[in-house]
């Protein structure tokens, strides 16, 4: 039986937070997935299959912090409500947006305060990520919003998930290695 200190209670409070964040994002989002299959957006589909599969390594780092405190990774599952998909980028794109400007902003500096960085590494790794999903899920509405139905969003492709971070591209040709982490770019994994 391992305790967690005074010290890290907070943070493995936020950890665990964050663990369930990323945990029911991979559920939603694999959800949406086979919800945009069905709508004729093959592409938004490929895209909520890359952010999930991002979520889960997320989710896995922050359990693998949070056994190191001391602490245990479980959290609930909600049942996903799946809305148009249009809707559910709208969702799935203000959770990414709270993520990035509210949530990890908030539980890196806790971190920073007590000197934890195993924490700090998982918090700004997720944190970069999302704002890669912001970034997608934001063009994806666009193009929906704006009627062109016969870009990316309509088939199935490809995307490009960094198997440490989760950082989430869309072409393969932009870097030799992660922006984030690091990693070589011939790790990566090919979501489609
Ligand atoms: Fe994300
Ligand atoms: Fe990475």
């Amino acid at each position: 039986m391992t305790t967690i200190a005074a010290d890290n209670a907070i943070t493995v409070q936020n950890l665990l937070a964050a663990f369930e964040g990323e945990s029911n994002a991979h559920a939603k989002y694999t959800a949406f997935a086979v919800k945009a299959d069905a709508d004729g957006l093959s592409g938004a589909a490929s895209l909520f299959r890359a952010a999930a599969r991002a979520e889960q390594i997320h989710a896995a780092n922050h359990a693998r912090v949070i056994k190191q405190m001391g602490g245990e990774a479980k959290c609930e599952i909600h049942a996903v409500e799946t809305g148009t998909t249009l809707e559910n980028l709208k969702a799935a794109l203000e959770g990414e947006q709270y993520e990035v400007a509210v949530m990890y902003p908030g539980f890196l500096a806790e971190a920073k305060e007590h000197n934890n960085t195993a924490a700090m590494r998982t918090f700004t790794g997720a944190m970069e990520a999302e704002k890669t999903h912001a970034r997608l899920y934001g063009e994806a509405i666009a193009l929906l919003v704006g009627g062109k139905k016969d870009t990316w969003i309509a088939a199935t492709r490809d995307f490009y998930v960094c198997p440490v971070c989760g950082y989430t591209s869309e072409t393969e040709e932009e870097h030799e290695r992660c922006p984030v982490c690091n990693c070589p770019w011939e790790k990566f994994e090919i979501v489609r």
